[in-house]
Protein backbone atom coordinates (compact mmCIF):
# COMPACT_ATOMS: atom_id res chain seq x y z
CA UNK A 1 0.00 0.00 0.00
CA UNK A 2 1.46 3.11 -1.08
CA UNK A 3 1.77 5.34 2.02
CA UNK A 4 0.08 8.66 2.04
CA UNK A 5 1.91 11.22 4.07
CA UNK A 6 1.95 15.03 3.78
CA UNK A 7 3.71 15.88 0.56
CA UNK A 8 7.42 17.82 0.46
CA UNK A 9 10.07 18.23 -1.16
CA UNK A 10 12.75 16.13 -2.91
CA UNK A 11 15.77 15.64 -4.51
CA UNK A 12 16.40 12.92 -7.49
CA UNK A 13 19.40 12.02 -10.08
CA UNK A 14 19.00 10.05 -13.49
CA UNK A 15 21.23 8.75 -16.29
CA UNK A 16 19.86 8.72 -19.68
CA UNK A 17 20.03 5.40 -21.37
CA UNK A 18 21.10 4.13 -25.24
CA UNK A 19 18.84 1.67 -26.30
CA UNK A 20 20.36 -1.60 -28.09
CA UNK A 21 17.22 -3.10 -28.97
CA UNK A 22 14.62 -0.37 -29.68
CA UNK A 23 11.21 0.27 -28.01
CA UNK A 24 9.04 1.99 -31.38
CA UNK A 25 5.79 1.47 -30.94
CA UNK A 26 2.89 1.69 -28.18
CA UNK A 27 -0.34 -0.38 -27.72
CA UNK A 28 -1.60 2.23 -25.35
CA UNK A 29 -0.60 5.42 -25.50
CA UNK A 30 -2.25 6.84 -22.59
CA UNK A 31 -0.23 3.93 -20.21
CA UNK A 32 2.53 4.04 -22.63
CA UNK A 33 2.70 0.35 -22.88
CA UNK A 34 5.05 -0.52 -25.43
CA UNK A 35 4.73 -3.23 -28.50
CA UNK A 36 7.73 -4.86 -27.69
CA UNK A 37 9.93 -5.54 -24.99
CA UNK A 38 13.35 -3.42 -25.23
CA UNK A 39 17.23 -3.53 -24.21
CA UNK A 40 19.56 -0.72 -22.98
CA UNK A 41 22.42 0.41 -21.15
CA UNK A 42 22.16 3.30 -18.43
CA UNK A 43 25.26 6.11 -19.96
CA UNK A 44 27.36 7.30 -16.69
CA UNK A 45 29.01 10.77 -17.66
CA UNK A 46 25.60 12.65 -18.35
CA UNK A 47 22.79 13.30 -15.61
CA UNK A 48 19.44 15.28 -14.52
CA UNK A 49 18.78 16.26 -11.40
CA UNK A 50 15.68 17.31 -10.32
CA UNK A 51 13.88 19.02 -7.30
CA UNK A 52 10.01 18.89 -6.79
CA UNK A 53 8.62 20.71 -3.98
CA UNK A 54 4.78 20.35 -3.69
CA UNK A 55 3.35 23.57 -2.26
CA UNK A 56 -0.15 24.27 -0.92
CA UNK A 57 0.09 27.82 -1.98
CA UNK A 58 0.72 26.73 -5.66
CA UNK A 59 -2.48 27.51 -8.53
CA UNK A 60 -0.73 25.69 -11.15
CA UNK A 61 2.55 23.70 -11.86
CA UNK A 62 5.74 25.41 -12.38
CA UNK A 63 8.67 24.22 -14.02
CA UNK A 64 12.62 25.15 -14.71
CA UNK A 65 14.37 23.71 -17.15
CA UNK A 66 18.12 24.09 -17.21
CA UNK A 67 17.89 27.59 -15.33
CA UNK A 68 14.97 28.82 -17.10
CA UNK A 69 11.21 29.11 -16.48
CA UNK A 70 9.70 26.91 -19.02
CA UNK A 71 5.68 26.37 -20.56
CA UNK A 72 4.65 24.97 -23.77
CA UNK A 73 5.19 20.97 -24.26
CA UNK A 74 7.94 20.77 -21.76
CA UNK A 75 5.29 21.91 -18.59
CA UNK A 76 2.63 20.37 -20.30
CA UNK A 77 4.24 16.56 -20.01
CA UNK A 78 5.82 17.81 -16.64
CA UNK A 79 1.94 18.29 -15.41
CA UNK A 80 0.74 15.86 -16.77
CA UNK A 81 3.10 13.33 -15.25
CA UNK A 82 2.35 14.97 -11.68
CA UNK A 83 -1.44 14.50 -12.27
CA UNK A 84 -0.47 10.93 -12.18
CA UNK A 85 1.77 10.89 -9.38
CA UNK A 86 -1.24 13.25 -7.68
CA UNK A 87 -3.64 10.58 -8.34
CA UNK A 88 -1.62 8.00 -6.70
CA UNK A 89 -0.92 10.06 -3.73
CA UNK A 90 -4.62 10.94 -3.00
CA UNK A 91 -3.23 15.08 -3.09
CA UNK A 92 -4.48 17.74 -5.33
CA UNK A 93 -1.64 20.33 -4.42
CA UNK A 94 0.37 21.57 -7.18
CA UNK A 95 4.26 21.18 -7.19
CA UNK A 96 7.57 23.59 -8.12
CA UNK A 97 9.74 22.07 -10.30
CA UNK A 98 13.88 22.55 -10.86
CA UNK A 99 15.49 20.03 -13.59
CA UNK A 100 19.21 20.52 -14.94
CA UNK A 101 20.09 18.21 -17.82
CA UNK A 102 24.14 18.54 -17.96
CA UNK A 103 24.02 17.57 -21.35
CA UNK A 104 22.00 18.62 -24.38
CA UNK A 105 17.82 18.60 -24.12
CA UNK A 106 15.72 17.11 -26.79
CA UNK A 107 18.75 16.52 -29.51
CA UNK A 108 18.91 12.40 -29.20
CA UNK A 109 20.33 11.96 -26.29
CA UNK A 110 17.63 10.83 -24.21
CA UNK A 111 17.00 13.93 -21.61
CA UNK A 112 13.39 12.43 -21.87
CA UNK A 113 14.79 9.04 -20.33
CA UNK A 114 16.53 10.41 -17.86
CA UNK A 115 14.49 13.89 -17.25
CA UNK A 116 11.35 11.57 -16.27
CA UNK A 117 13.30 8.61 -14.02
CA UNK A 118 14.31 11.71 -11.84
CA UNK A 119 11.37 13.46 -11.45
CA UNK A 120 9.57 10.15 -11.05
CA UNK A 121 11.61 10.01 -8.06
CA UNK A 122 11.85 13.32 -6.59
CA UNK A 123 7.46 13.51 -7.38
CA UNK A 124 7.04 10.48 -5.85
CA UNK A 125 9.09 11.12 -3.01
CA UNK A 126 7.92 14.61 -2.34
CA UNK A 127 4.71 13.22 -2.30
CA UNK A 128 4.92 10.75 0.01
CA UNK A 129 4.46 7.49 -2.25
CA UNK A 130 7.32 4.97 -1.21
CA UNK A 131 7.63 2.95 -4.01
CA UNK A 132 9.41 -0.03 -4.82
CA UNK A 133 12.39 0.15 -8.01
CA UNK A 134 10.14 -1.53 -9.93
CA UNK A 135 7.15 1.07 -9.09
CA UNK A 136 9.49 3.55 -9.69
CA UNK A 137 9.98 2.28 -13.50
CA UNK A 138 6.35 2.08 -13.80
CA UNK A 139 5.79 5.31 -12.71
CA UNK A 140 8.37 6.53 -15.09
CA UNK A 141 7.20 5.18 -17.73
CA UNK A 142 3.82 7.07 -17.66
CA UNK A 143 5.98 10.32 -18.44
CA UNK A 144 8.53 8.57 -21.43
CA UNK A 145 8.49 4.84 -22.12
CA UNK A 146 12.23 5.52 -21.88
CA UNK A 147 12.30 6.28 -18.82
CA UNK A 148 10.98 2.80 -17.27
CA UNK A 149 14.86 1.77 -17.50
CA UNK A 150 16.40 4.75 -16.52
CA UNK A 151 15.48 3.88 -12.96
CA UNK A 152 18.20 1.16 -13.30
CA UNK A 153 21.95 1.16 -13.95
CA UNK A 154 24.37 -0.83 -16.26
CA UNK A 155 22.16 -2.78 -18.84
CA UNK A 156 18.57 -3.13 -18.40
CA UNK A 157 15.34 -4.75 -20.18
CA UNK A 158 12.23 -3.23 -20.24
CA UNK A 159 9.37 -5.73 -20.54
CA UNK A 160 6.60 -4.63 -22.93
CA UNK A 161 4.23 -7.11 -20.53
CA UNK A 162 0.70 -8.06 -21.49
CA UNK A 163 -2.01 -7.11 -18.88
CA UNK A 164 -4.21 -4.02 -20.09
CA UNK A 165 -3.51 -2.35 -17.11
CA UNK A 166 0.17 -1.79 -16.95
CA UNK A 167 1.21 -3.60 -14.10
CA UNK A 168 3.72 -6.18 -15.30
CA UNK A 169 5.19 -3.15 -17.97
CA UNK A 170 8.48 -2.03 -16.28
CA UNK A 171 12.19 -2.76 -16.19
CA UNK A 172 14.64 -4.92 -14.30
CA UNK A 173 18.41 -4.52 -14.53
CA UNK A 174 19.63 -7.59 -16.34
CA UNK A 175 23.30 -6.74 -15.48
CA UNK A 176 25.69 -4.62 -13.46
CA UNK A 177 27.53 -1.63 -14.54
CA UNK A 178 31.20 -3.44 -13.92
CA UNK A 179 29.99 -6.38 -15.99
CA UNK A 180 31.92 -5.85 -19.20
CA UNK A 181 34.79 -3.19 -18.30
CA UNK A 182 36.39 -2.98 -21.62
CA UNK A 183 33.18 -1.61 -22.92
CA UNK A 184 32.88 1.59 -24.30
CA UNK A 185 30.63 3.94 -26.05
CA UNK A 186 31.97 6.76 -27.84
CA UNK A 187 29.00 9.11 -28.42
CA UNK A 188 29.52 11.37 -31.75
CA UNK A 189 27.99 14.42 -31.22
CA UNK A 190 27.18 15.98 -33.73
CA UNK A 191 28.13 19.82 -34.76
CA UNK A 192 24.08 20.25 -37.01
CA UNK A 193 21.59 17.93 -35.27
CA UNK A 194 18.49 19.72 -35.30
CA UNK A 195 16.01 19.51 -32.38
CA UNK A 196 13.87 17.01 -32.35
CA UNK A 197 10.34 18.28 -34.41
CA UNK A 198 8.50 15.33 -32.74
CA UNK A 199 7.84 13.46 -29.68
CA UNK A 200 9.43 9.77 -30.24
CA UNK A 201 5.88 9.21 -29.12
CA UNK A 202 4.33 10.64 -31.69
CA UNK A 203 6.71 9.72 -34.27
CA UNK A 204 6.52 5.77 -33.47
CA UNK A 205 2.46 5.40 -33.71
CA UNK A 206 2.80 7.34 -37.59
CA UNK A 207 5.41 4.20 -38.18
CA UNK A 208 2.79 1.66 -36.87
CA UNK A 209 0.41 3.21 -39.31
CA UNK A 210 1.78 3.84 -42.21
CA UNK A 211 5.37 1.59 -42.25
CA UNK A 212 4.83 -1.07 -44.54
CA UNK A 213 8.51 -2.81 -42.36
CA UNK A 214 6.96 -2.69 -39.32
CA UNK A 215 5.06 -6.34 -38.50
CA UNK A 216 8.21 -7.89 -39.90
CA UNK A 217 9.92 -5.97 -37.13
CA UNK A 218 7.91 -7.00 -34.38
CA UNK A 219 8.32 -10.65 -35.32
CA UNK A 220 12.18 -10.45 -35.56
CA UNK A 221 12.71 -8.16 -31.87
CA UNK A 222 12.06 -11.25 -29.77
CA UNK A 223 14.92 -13.27 -31.04
CA UNK A 224 17.20 -10.47 -31.79
CA UNK A 225 16.53 -9.40 -28.22
CA UNK A 226 17.74 -13.15 -26.87
CA UNK A 227 20.58 -12.90 -28.73
CA UNK A 228 21.92 -9.99 -27.59
CA UNK A 229 21.30 -10.85 -24.03
CA UNK A 230 23.34 -13.74 -24.36
CA UNK A 231 26.21 -12.34 -26.08
CA UNK A 232 26.12 -9.65 -23.51
CA UNK A 233 26.44 -12.31 -20.43
CA UNK A 234 28.70 -14.18 -22.47
CA UNK A 235 30.98 -11.15 -23.13
CA UNK A 236 30.79 -11.88 -26.61
CA UNK A 237 32.18 -8.76 -28.47
CA UNK A 238 31.64 -9.73 -31.98
CA UNK A 239 28.37 -11.18 -31.89
CA UNK A 240 27.24 -8.00 -29.22
CA UNK A 241 28.48 -5.22 -32.50
CA UNK A 242 27.16 -7.57 -35.04
CA UNK A 243 23.54 -7.69 -33.26
CA UNK A 244 23.65 -3.93 -32.23
CA UNK A 245 24.31 -2.75 -35.93
CA UNK A 246 22.06 -5.34 -37.40
CA UNK A 247 19.08 -3.80 -34.85
CA UNK A 248 19.98 -0.18 -34.96
CA UNK A 249 19.23 -0.91 -39.23
CA UNK A 250 16.42 -2.33 -38.65
CA UNK A 251 14.75 0.60 -36.97
CA UNK A 252 16.55 3.06 -39.47
CA UNK A 253 14.45 1.09 -41.88
CA UNK A 254 10.96 1.49 -40.23
CA UNK A 255 11.80 4.57 -39.65
CA UNK A 256 12.79 5.89 -43.02
CA UNK A 257 9.27 3.70 -44.87
CA UNK A 258 6.96 5.69 -42.64
CA UNK A 259 5.30 8.09 -44.50
CA UNK A 260 6.17 11.11 -43.69
CA UNK A 261 9.69 9.40 -43.80
CA UNK A 262 11.57 9.76 -40.44
CA UNK A 263 15.25 10.83 -41.06
CA UNK A 264 17.27 11.60 -37.87
CA UNK A 265 20.29 11.56 -39.70
CA UNK A 266 22.87 13.98 -41.31
CA UNK A 267 25.21 13.85 -42.88
CA UNK A 268 28.12 13.62 -40.62
CA UNK A 269 26.27 10.68 -38.98
CA UNK A 270 25.91 8.80 -41.96
CA UNK A 271 29.55 9.20 -42.09
CA UNK A 272 29.87 7.44 -38.72
CA UNK A 273 27.82 4.84 -39.86
CA UNK A 274 30.08 3.95 -42.88
CA UNK A 275 33.36 4.27 -40.55
CA UNK A 276 32.25 1.83 -38.68
CA UNK A 277 31.41 -0.70 -41.22
CA UNK A 278 34.59 0.15 -42.65
CA UNK A 279 36.86 0.11 -39.62
CA UNK A 280 35.36 -3.56 -39.22
CA UNK A 281 35.88 -4.43 -43.00
CA UNK A 282 39.54 -3.81 -42.69
CA UNK A 283 40.21 -5.35 -39.26
CA UNK A 284 38.26 -8.93 -40.69
CA UNK A 285 35.94 -9.17 -37.71
CA UNK A 286 33.67 -6.34 -35.88
CA UNK A 287 36.10 -4.21 -34.06
CA UNK A 288 33.08 -1.47 -33.69
CA UNK A 289 29.33 -1.27 -33.56
CA UNK A 290 26.61 1.71 -33.89
CA UNK A 291 23.49 2.83 -33.08
CA UNK A 292 21.18 5.68 -32.49
CA UNK A 293 18.05 6.11 -31.11
CA UNK A 294 15.56 9.16 -32.82
CA UNK A 295 18.12 11.58 -33.44
CA UNK A 296 21.43 13.02 -34.98
CA UNK A 297 24.12 11.44 -32.65
CA UNK A 298 25.55 8.07 -33.17
CA UNK A 299 26.61 6.01 -30.31
CA UNK A 300 29.99 3.78 -31.60
CA UNK A 301 30.66 0.85 -29.17
CA UNK A 302 33.72 -0.60 -28.91
CA UNK A 303 36.18 -2.48 -26.57
CA UNK A 304 39.57 -2.09 -25.33
CA UNK A 305 41.80 -2.06 -26.75
CA UNK A 306 41.00 -1.07 -29.83
CA UNK A 307 38.89 2.24 -28.60
CA UNK A 308 42.12 4.74 -29.72
CA UNK A 309 42.06 3.48 -32.94
CA UNK A 310 37.57 3.69 -33.71
CA UNK A 311 37.93 7.21 -31.87
CA UNK A 312 40.99 8.42 -34.27
CA UNK A 313 38.82 7.37 -37.53
CA UNK A 314 35.78 9.17 -36.10
CA UNK A 315 38.08 12.52 -35.51
CA UNK A 316 38.54 12.41 -39.05
CA UNK A 317 35.23 12.62 -39.71
CA UNK A 318 34.11 16.61 -40.61
CA UNK A 319 30.61 17.61 -38.50
CA UNK A 320 31.38 15.84 -35.35
CA UNK A 321 31.41 18.52 -32.46
CA UNK A 322 32.98 16.43 -30.18
CA UNK A 323 33.27 12.58 -28.74
CA UNK A 324 31.89 11.82 -25.39
CA UNK A 325 33.69 8.37 -23.97
CA UNK A 326 30.93 6.81 -22.32
CA UNK A 327 30.42 3.36 -19.88
CA UNK A 328 27.60 1.63 -18.47
CA UNK A 329 26.50 4.22 -15.46
CA UNK A 330 24.58 4.06 -12.28
CA UNK A 331 20.87 3.66 -11.30
CA UNK A 332 18.67 6.57 -10.78
CA UNK A 333 19.21 7.81 -6.51
CA UNK A 334 17.61 10.45 -4.27
CA UNK A 335 19.88 13.16 -3.85
CA UNK A 336 19.24 15.97 -1.04
CA UNK A 337 16.03 17.97 -1.27
CA UNK A 338 17.58 21.45 -1.66
CA UNK A 339 17.91 22.41 -5.23
CA UNK A 340 19.58 25.40 -6.80
CA UNK A 341 17.58 29.14 -6.12
CA UNK A 342 15.01 30.15 -8.16
P1 LIG B 1 15.56 13.44 -26.11
O1 LIG B 1 16.32 12.68 -27.14
O2 LIG B 1 16.43 14.42 -25.42
O3 LIG B 1 14.84 12.51 -25.14
P2 LIG B 1 12.86 14.16 -26.84
O4 LIG B 1 12.36 15.19 -27.82
O5 LIG B 1 12.38 12.75 -26.98
O6 LIG B 1 14.45 14.25 -26.89
O7 LIG B 1 12.49 14.62 -25.39
C1 LIG B 1 12.81 15.92 -24.96
C2 LIG B 1 11.68 16.42 -24.10
O8 LIG B 1 11.69 15.74 -22.85
C3 LIG B 1 11.82 17.89 -23.74
O9 LIG B 1 11.29 18.73 -24.74
C4 LIG B 1 10.99 17.95 -22.48
O10 LIG B 1 9.61 17.97 -22.78
C5 LIG B 1 11.31 16.62 -21.83
N1 LIG B 1 12.46 16.77 -20.91
C6 LIG B 1 13.77 16.78 -21.20
N2 LIG B 1 14.52 16.95 -20.10
C7 LIG B 1 13.65 17.04 -19.07
C8 LIG B 1 13.82 17.22 -17.68
N3 LIG B 1 15.02 17.30 -17.13
N4 LIG B 1 12.70 17.29 -16.91
C9 LIG B 1 11.47 17.16 -17.47
N5 LIG B 1 11.24 17.01 -18.78
C10 LIG B 1 12.32 16.93 -19.58
C1 LIG C 1 14.20 5.52 -30.41
O1 LIG C 1 10.42 6.94 -24.67
O2 LIG C 1 12.08 8.61 -25.46
O3 LIG C 1 14.85 6.15 -28.21
O4 LIG C 1 7.91 9.79 -25.06
O5 LIG C 1 9.05 10.91 -26.94
O6 LIG C 1 10.20 10.62 -24.74
P1 LIG C 1 9.20 10.10 -25.74
O7 LIG C 1 9.69 8.69 -26.26
P2 LIG C 1 10.88 7.80 -25.77
O8 LIG C 1 11.14 6.95 -27.10
C2 LIG C 1 12.25 6.16 -27.23
C3 LIG C 1 12.50 5.82 -28.65
C4 LIG C 1 13.92 5.36 -28.92
C5 LIG C 1 14.09 3.88 -28.60
C6 LIG C 1 14.29 3.51 -27.15
O9 LIG C 1 14.77 4.34 -26.34
O10 LIG C 1 13.99 2.36 -26.82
Amino acid sequence: MPSRSVPGAAGYEAAPNIALVKYWGMRDERLVLPNNSSLSMTVGGLRTRTWVRFDPGLSADRLWLNGEPAGGGPLQGVAEFLDVVREEAGTRQFAEVRSDNDFPTASGLASSASGFAALAGAASQAAGLRLTPRGLSRLARRGSGSASRSVFGGFVEWEAGHRPDGEDCYARPLLPPDHWPELRDLVTIIADAPEKAVRSARAMQDTIRTSTAYAERLRSVPGRLANLRTALRMRDASRFLELLIAECDDFRHVCETTVPSLDYLTPASRAVLAAVLDLNRTAGSPIAGYTHDAGAHVHVFTFEPNVAEVEGRLRSIPGIASIRTLRPGPAAHPIPATGPAS
